[in-house]
């Protein structure tokens, strides 16, 4: 892998959860394993006052607590705290930007402004950040999603970013792209003869995104009730994937050659207005349940959620392309809260055997072929055949053959936001969004949002530990097909 360059990291929610659970353990993997951070400061910056030992201590306890403890080195630690600073600031007084850039290396060296914070302190950091004369040449900006609520807000956030750092400083990240197996996915259709051929209308019979928490929504209740499901999860990371499955080859791995070809895939979305918002697309919200075995709350007894929320911790939808690849074929995309299984894949179905000569070739729903890519809880790739059951009879039985990379390439999994915060500093933006991407992903949202908004109807009730609402399997049903769990 290549080397980076010294750098300054400055964190914006430095002490927040983004920070402590994903950013900070990244960090200090790669402090261990590479010489990556060795020329590097990494400054943690947040209201709090707290001196830099305090900071250092919580750190330490996040890293403890998130990374496994055969990973955690004594000796690794103390280095890496060595190069962890904390700054105590108020985001929105100009002059409290005064001594940040006195912590800061040259104006040579690579900047990195990571703004773990809500979105409508983006705008004014980024603009107190060049009244205080720290945007250089070689600073980068990284916005964490949701970038804005709608079409206008993110238009709005990304104007004014936009007035002060050039699109290729700027890094929107969704730490879905930067999961080992979505790039897998990329190896697997550009770096294989076998698929591509057959990864068209002709061929595939649907495509089913899922990405299943078991989690309610913890002590973000606030958030998420402005946010729900829509918008934290379809509008970027289900999009995202469908993308990636979806896209034609790029001509080279290049940020823009990549990223034209996913926003060609957003632009070819079929609009869901109106009618077909309701006929298209399930919305849900769980009630009180049981996840593996305990009882939990429905949404509307958690936390800071008002008793007569319309919130969507469920969504549904029935998306098609216009396009020529892929005129006709369904993508169905679900997301869900307090759901059976933790589970995040890719289900690609074949169509059906134009012909049947072997008895049980196979029966009901199930296709003789799926590729399904597996992100979460494991990352792997199966191929789903029909085989021939042993015996002297000729009858089938399916079977799948197994990529499982763990096993395959026996080395540590790279969390997500460890190989963005990379690129981020190494200045390589395939795997982070265009401001057109984004926008592009609104337009194809704001209409359901708007149509949902309209509708006398409630989110349909789930209880939790299940797969949603019935009516999530009637919207596939409704084409003769089911839910991958359900073959
Ligand atoms: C975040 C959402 O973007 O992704 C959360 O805001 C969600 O609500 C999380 O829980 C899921 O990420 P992962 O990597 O745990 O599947």
């Amino acid at each position: 892998m290549q080397d980076v360059q010294a750098f300054d990291l400055v964190i914006f929610g430095g002490s927040g959860d983004l920070a402590m659970r994903k950013l900070l353990p990244a960090l200090y993997y790669r402090h261990r394993d590479s010489a990556d951070c060795s020329q590097s400061r990494i400054i943690g910056v947040a209201r709090q006052e707290m001196e830099r030992d305090e900071y250092l201590r919580l750190v330490e306890q996040s890293c403890r607590k998130f990374v496994p403890a055969g990973d955690f080195d004594e000796d690794a630690w103390r280095s890496f705290a060595s190069h962890l600073y904390y700054y105590n600031l108020d985001a929105t007084r100009p002059a409290s930007y005064d001594h940040l850039g006195a912590m800061l290396q040259s104006p040579d060296t690579t900047r990195v402004f990571f703004l773990a914070t809500a979105p409508d302190l983006f705008v004014t950091i980024c603009s107190n950040l060049a009244a205080s004369g720290l945007v250089t040449r070689e600073s980068r900006v990284v916005l964490e999603k949701p970038l804005g609520h709608d079409v206008a807000s993110s238009q709005q956030i990304n104007a004014a970013v936009g007035a002060i750092f050039e699109e290729h400083q700027i890094f929107r990240i969704d730490h879905y792209l930067g999961k080992e197996t979505v790039q897998n996915l990329l190896a697997l259709r550009f770096g294989n003869a076998l698929f591509e051929p057959l990864w068209n209308r002709a061929n595939i019979r649907d495509v089913q995104i899922t990405i299943a928490e078991q989690v309610g929504v913890e002590r973000r209740g606030e958030f998420y009730e402005r946010t729900g499901a829509l918008r934290d999860m379809v509008q970027n990371h289900l999009l995202q994937l469908l993308c990636i499955v979806a896209m034609e080859p790029p001509s080279s791995i290049d940020p823009d050659a990549v990223r034209d070809e996913k926003l060609k895939v957003l632009r070819a979305l079929k609009p869901l207005t109106g009618e077909d918002v309701a006929a298209h697309t399930v919305r849900g919200q769980y009630r009180a349940g049981a996840i593996d075995g305990k009882p939990v709350p429905g949404y509307l007894e958690e936390p800071g959620i008002a008793a007569d929320s319309n919130t969507e911790t469920f969504v549904a939808i029935r998306a098609l392309l216009d396009n020529w690849r892929w005129s006709g074929v369904p993508f169905y995309l679900r997301t869900g809260k307090r759901m059976q299984d933790r589970l995040a894949e890719i289900v690609v179905n074949f169509r059906d055997l134009p012909h049947k000569i072997l008895p049980s070739a196979p029966a009901g729903d199930r296709p003789a072929n799926s590729l399904v890519i597996q992100l979460q809880p494991d990352e792997g790739v199966q191929l789903h055949m029909m085989a021939k059951t042993p015996g002297d009879e000729m009858r089938m039985s399916p079977v799948h053959l197994n990529l499982d990379f763990g096993e395959t390439f026996k080395s540590r999994q790279w969390d997500a936001y460890e190989r963005l915060l990379m690129d981020v500093i190494r200045g390589n933006l395939t795997l982070f969004m265009r401001r057109d991407e984004l926008d592009a992903a609104w337009r194809w949202v704001e209409p359901i949002l708007h149509a949902w908004q309209k509708s006398e109807d409630r989110p349909k009730p789930y209880t939790a530990g299940t797969w949603g609402p019935a009516a999530s399997n009637t919207l596939v049903a409704r084409d003769g097909h089911c839910w991958h769990e359900d073959i």
